[in-house]
This record gives C-alpha cells, sequence and structure tokens, in this order.
C-alpha cells in the first residue's frame, strides 16, 4: 500500500515546480487521481479474503525450516496437505488437520506460521478464528448456547469469507457435543444451507496422545536411531492404537475418526536439547543481543528434561524459553553496573538515538513541505488552466454569436437597401420612360 504511494509523492516531487502548462497540467491530475485512489483503497479493508488460496509454498517451506526445529513430520506433513490442498480448486470436503503433540512443541506456533502465510495479518486477521476451549466454552451447563453460537460463528465467518481458518485449540478439553456441532462442516456436503464450507481448514490441536509419540521418540533414540528417520506410519500406527480409545485423552474425535473426517494427523515429537538450544538461539537473535554461547547453555541448563535417568526431552519444550533467557539476562546487565564502558557507551548510543530522531523529523517536515507544495502548485495550474479553458470558450462564443448575429443583420439590411434600390430605380425608370 506504501509503495503507490511514494510514486505519487515522487511524481509530485518530480513535476518541475513552474512546469510546462500542458505537462504540469497532466503530471497534477495524474497525482490528483493517484492520491484519491489509493487514499481510497487504504481506507477499505487491507486484508482481503483468500478465496483462491494463494500461497506462497515456498516461502511457507523456509520460514517452516528457518523457525521450527526438530519437528521433521509435522513439517511436512502440513506442507504437503496445505498445499495439495489449497491446489484443488473444488476440494470435496473442509481441510481438517490434527496438530498432536506435548506441551511447547510447537502447535500454536506452526499454526500461527500458517495463518500468517494465508493471511499477512496472521492470527489478528479476520478471516483467522482461534477459539480455546477453556476460554471461549468453559461452563458445561452452558453448551447449548456455546453449541448455537459456534455454529453460528462458523457459519457466519464462511459466508463472509470461504477461505476461513479455524483454530480449535485444547481440543482434549472440549464438550464432545461441541465438536459434534462442528461436524458437518467437517463432512463430504456439497453445501449446507446454501454455505459452501469445502475451501475452509479447521486445525485441531491438542495434547493427546503427546505420550504415544514420546515413548515412540524414546525407543528411537535408546535403539540409537535417528530422529530424523521416523516415519509418520511408525506414529499412525501408535496414534489408532491407543490413543484414541482411551476415555479421557481421544474421546473428542472418535466421532469424528469414524466418518474419516479428520484428512491430516499431525504428531509433534518431544524436544531435545539440541533443539532447545536453537529456540534459545533464535530467540536471542530476535532480541538483536549478540548470541552468547555460554548464556545459550545456561538458560538450556535450567530446563527440566525426561525421563529421569537420561534426560534427553524437554517437559516444557521450548514453552518457557522466553520467560528463561529474561530471567538470565535481567542480572548481566545489573551485575556490572559500575562499568564505564557500559556509560559511555550507552551515551553513545542516546546520542546517536537523539541525531536519529531530529534528522528523521526535520527531513520529514521537509519532505511533507516540499510535497505540499508542489502538489499546491500543481493543483492552482490545473485550475488556471481549467478557468482559462472555461473563460476562453465563452469569449470565443461570444464573439461568435455576436459575429454571426451582426453579420446576419448587416446582410438582411443590405438585401432590404438592395431590394429598394431595384424597385426605386425601376418605378423611376418606368416613369422616366413614359414621360
Ligand atoms: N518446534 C519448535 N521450534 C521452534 N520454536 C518452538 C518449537 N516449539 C515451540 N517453540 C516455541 O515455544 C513457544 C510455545 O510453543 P507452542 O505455543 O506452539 O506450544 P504448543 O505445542 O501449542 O504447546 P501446548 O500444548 O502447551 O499448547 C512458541 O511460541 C515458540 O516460540
Ligand atoms: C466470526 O467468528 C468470530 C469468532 O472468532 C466471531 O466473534 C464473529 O462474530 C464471527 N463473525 C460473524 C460475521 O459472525
Ligand atoms: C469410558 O467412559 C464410559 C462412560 O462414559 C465408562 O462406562 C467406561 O467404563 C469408560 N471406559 C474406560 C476405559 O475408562
Ligand atoms: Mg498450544
Amino acid at each position: 500500500m506504501e509503495k503507490p504511494l511514494f510514486v505519487v509523492l515522487g511524481l509530485l516531487l518530480l513535476a518541475p515546480a513552474r512546469p510546462e502548462p500542458v505537462t504540469g497540467a497532466v503530471i497534477g491530475l495524474l497525482a490528483v487521481a493517484g492520491g484519491g485512489y489509493f487514499t481510497w483503497k487504504s481506507l477499505s479493508p487491507r486484508n482481503e479474503c483468500n478465496e483462491k488460496g494463494r500461497l506462497d509454498i515456498k516461502a511457507l517451506q523456509a520460514d517452516l525450516e528457518n523457525r521450527v526445529f526438530g519437528q521433521h513430520l509435522a513439517k511436512g506433513i502440513t506442507l504437503r496437505g496445505l498445499s495439495g490442498f489449497l491446489r484443488n480448486k473444488n476440494p470435496r470436503k473442509a481441510l481438517a488437520m490434527s496438530f498432536h503433540g506435548s506441551t511447547g512443541t510447537g502447535k500454536n506456533y506452526i499454526s500461527q506460521i500458517i495463518a500468517q502465510h494465508l493471511y499477512p495479518d496472521g492470527m489478528k486477521s479476520r478471516y483467522v478464528h482461534q477459539f480455546v476451549a477453556t476460554l471461549h466454552f468453559p461452563h458445561i451447563q452452558h453448551l447449548d448456547t456455546y453449541k448455537d453460537q459456534l455454529q453460528q460463528w462458523i457459519r457466519r465467518n464462511v459466508t463472509d469469507c470461504k477461505r476461513s481458518v479455524f483454530i480449535f485449540d485444547e481440543v482434549d478439553k472440549m464438550h464432545p457435543g461441541l465438536i459434534d456441532a462442528i461436524k458437518p462442516y467437517l463432512d463430504y456436503y456439497e453445501h449446507i444451507g446454501g454455505v459452501d464450507y469445502r475451501k475452509a481448514i479447521f486445525i485441531f490441536l491438542s495434547n493427546t496422545a503427546g505420550e504415544v509419540i514420546s515413548k515412540l521418540a524414546l525407543d528411537f533414540w535408546k535403539a540409537g536411531k535417528v530422529r530424523e528417520d521416523i516415519k509418520l506410519s511408525d506414529v499412525e500406527h501408535q496414534l489408532s492404537l491407543s490413543a484414541f480409545n482411551k476415555n479421557n485423552s481421544g474421546f473428542w474425535h472418535s466421532s469424528l475418526i469414524d466418518r474419516h473426517l479428520i484428512d491430516l494427523y499431525v504428531p509433534f515429537l518431544p524436544l531435545e536439547q539440541q533443539h532447545v538450544k536453537m529456540c534459545i538461539k533464535r530467540e536471542i537473535m530476535d532480541r538483536g543481543i549478540i548470541v552468547d554461547v555460554e548464556l545459550i547453555s545456561k538458560v538450556a541448563n535450567d530446563m527440566t528434561y525426561y525421563p529421569k535417568d537420561e534426560k534427553v526431552f524437554s517437559v516444557k519444550g521450548c514453552k518457557v524459553v522466553s520467560t528463561k533467557l529474561n530471567l538470565y539476562l535481567l542480572p548481566t546487565i545489573m551485575d556490572r553496573p559500575r562499568n564505564l564502558n557500559i556509560f559511555s557507551g550507552f551515551f553513545n548510543f542516546v546520542s546517536w538515538v537523539f541525531w536519529g530522531i531530529c534528522s528523521s523529523i526535520s527531513n520529514f517536515f521537509h519532505f511533507v513541505f516540499w510535497a505540499i507544495f508542489s502538489l499546491f502548485l500543481n493543483i492552482f495550474y490545473i485550475i488556471s488552466w481549467v478557468f482559462w479553458g472555461i473563460c476562453s470558450s465563452i469569449s470565443n462564443f461570444f464573439n461568435f454569436v455576436f459575429w454571426a448575429i451582426s453579420s446576419l443583420f448587416l446582410n438582411i439590411f443590405y438585401i432590404i437597401s438592395w431590394v429598394f434600390w431595384g424597385i426605386c430605380s425601376s418605378i423611376s425608370n418606368f416613369f422616366n420612360l413614359v414621360f
């Protein structure tokens, strides 16, 4: 949105201050029209429904590669599932993905990244909806109200935008009745009540089967096998065997499973210390602090790992990395208060910041003034030319009318005078002749 605006401003700036009238008028007109168009554009909603399912798969892949660690299965499955679904112009049902894994392994994180690649505003977009069971549907006694409300939300939102994204967090804590309420939208119906739900994307997040997945990963580790060799088939087998048949953990989607309404089961593996370290490193880099290997090890060692003896997997995944990092960063600044280098560096920094702020403000005003000035100049040129055009055409019109009328009258007088002259001279000649 900003780019075209700069083009318009640039045009105005390039326009010579006292341009040749026609060029000036053209540039001015272009600038005014362009400015109006982009103002209108920026006032209308920025984020449009991505009904066509445009998604830069390469960029999504790169983002997943760079930011999500230790989840080769989850990355691969979501990427392939999503690109296949979006490529299909007429999907037979909505995409339903179910993310499983223990805490802090990146379930919310990957769904956020997906949302961001579908809609630039990410989770804040009006086409991405997140429901948290314990937050949105806390009281069992209101179940019927929740059901109606949820169905209404989904129906209205999909009517508004077919490519809506719905993320259900903590599905394992969601009442089975609520799951039943959304079942129809995941099914193979062409439309329900005139609304087509087949382009929507549903993502379910839960800790269901987290233990099973962790055990599998641990078995691999114990057997000395590479983690990246864990295949989906290994996990799927385990998932279908135990997790979903248990009352407390998997009950919620037994009905979804029976009807094959979930398209993809996405296992999230427990994270090892090396992955936790990567999370810490990325967090440090995101904050713009110099990466310090010692600091990374300190924070990583402060996390708890299981099982008790081997200490392979992080209990909380990467979840508390950012808070833990805060604890370690705070003392390092407080430890060295007398270090003058820090103060001089600080003053230097402050002075640079001020210089930056001041010079950018001054440049900004300079620029704004210049832009406004040349905009006004060009507008005046346009107005003056328009007036000149109008005035000169009015004057020419009257000139013409006057000339036409006067020459008409003149001619009429000529004719009359000639007629009289003719009549008179012929009468006179007649009498002359008679006489
Ligand atoms: N695999 C990962 N790679 C990189 N960062 C991760 C990974 N997993 C978690 N994180 C970091 O940890 C934070 C918390 O993760 P997230 O909220 O996705 O966990 P979760 O799987 O949803 O856990 P829970 O089941 O407790 O909700 C993320 O914001 C992210 O910064
Ligand atoms: C869409 O869903 C949200 C919940 O995420 C809800 O608040 C909103 O009212 C819904 N929109 C419509 C038009 O119903
Ligand atoms: C599952 O729950 C039902 C009641 O909802 C109960 O009768 C049954 O014993 C439970 N089964 C298990 C394995 O807990
Ligand atoms: Mg979560």
